[in-house]
């Protein structure tokens, strides 16, 4: 190989050195610029070129131990940037470091459970705005004008609504009947839907209140629905979740949109019916409202209330999850601290 050849070999080598392992850069300028290295070598061969040749040969040599410099100089700094090599020897039968993986919230596994239960059932899932008028929330629902649900005490009021349907009293959904109202207006019976969703209510934060929490609610309209129906619905919905030996019980109540309605009562999970703080030693705990939906609810969406019947009810996704995860206090499902969240991640069902 003539000098020329060797100088062209050289400068590959140089383009080409890699930066893999910890004394990259160190071998590197040994074998290109230390005493017996690739570069000192060919500089040490100017003093055997013509003299006509020495300039163009000078200047040649330079550029190329300028290259060897500059390629050392970027290894070093690439080596720097990697993480340390362990020393000592490596058991390459170790199980290799678990990659932290995701989860889904409490609260989004509580509600595909709840779904599942009702679309085996035949219920589809509908949603809604979170911003809603007064027409959906409240209007067609029953509630009066002066009804106290409305006050600025539990509704968030929204301001600011420009273009059509503005003024009509905007707010944030304070329940997901709303979305029965949209799902009623749109559709014909038969209806069997669910509306999972966010909802908001003016409430003091506290272990026992949020102001934003989580509904399902349930619509069923067809003809001749039964609130024998409805009882059947809900005891299947509590005996799946919970298993086969837990029980509810119906209280009267009141909502302006069902008649008769009731207020469900579950036997407490966690002292089975025993008593204990959470179910206020009564051996039952609150988990949902519900009722027939009422013949003026049904006309004012559209619904001839002389042909169809209907029932809905309603849960807290919260309530529920803290009776299966016994989750002490409701705002633990907001904060986001990792060390709650992680106990969900492998979607452990704890009951
Ligand atoms: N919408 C009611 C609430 O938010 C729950 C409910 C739904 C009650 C359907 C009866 C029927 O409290």
């Amino acid at each position: 190989m003539n000098l020329n050849e060797r100088v062209l070999a050289v400068e590959a080598e140089i383009a080409a050195a890699s930066a893999v392992g910890a004394d990259a850069a160190e071998s590197f300028r040994v074998t290109m610029l230390g005493r017996n290295g690739k570069v000192t070598v060919l500089l040490d061969e100017l003093k055997q070129v013509p003299p006509e040749e020495k300039r163009i040969w000078g200047q040649r040599l330079n550029q190329l131990k300028h290259a060897a410099r500059l390629r050392w100089e970027e290894l070093k700094a690439t080596v720097e940037a990697l993480p340390p090599v362990p020393t000592g020897t490596v058991d390459l039968t170790r199980p290799a470091l678990r990659e932290p993986v995701g989860s889904l919230h409490p609260i989004s596994l509580v509600r595909q459970r709840i779904t599942g239960i009702f679309s085996r059932l035949g219920y589809t899932v509908s949603q809604g705005p979170e911003v809603e008028d007064d027409h959906h929330n409240f209007g067609a629902l029953n509630f009066p004008p002066d009804h106290p649900a409305r006050d600025m005490q539990d509704t968030f009021f929204v301001q600011g609504i420009e273009g059509p349907g503005a003024g009509d009293g905007w707010a944030l959904r304070t329940h997901t009947s709303s979305v029965q109202v949209r799902v009623m207006e749109q559709g014909k019976p038969p209806i069997r839907t669910i509306s999972p969703g966010r909802v908001y209510r003016n409430e003091a934060i506290s272990a026992r209140a949020h102001c934003m929490f989580h509904q399902v609610e349930g619509l069923y309209v067809d003809k001749d629905v039964s609130f024998a129906e409805l009882k059947g619905t809900l005891d299947h919905f509590v005996k799946t979740l919970f298993g086969p030996g837990s029980a509810i019980r119906l209280r009267p109540s009141y909502f302006p949109f069902t008649e008769p309605s009731a207020e469900v009562d579950m036997s407490c999970t966690l002292c089975n019916g025993e008593g204990c703080t959470v179910c206020k030693h009564s051996g039952w705990v609150e988990i949902m409202g519900c009722g027939m939906v009422d013949p003026a609810v049904l006309g004012n969406c559209g619904i001839d209330p002389a042909v169809y019947s209907g029932f809905a009810f309603g849960m807290g996704v919260e309530r529920i999850a803290q009776l299966i995860y016994r989750v002490p206090d409701l705002r633990l499902y907001w904060e986001n601290d990792v060390r709650f969240l992680e106990q969900f991640a492998d979607g452990a069902f704890r009951s």
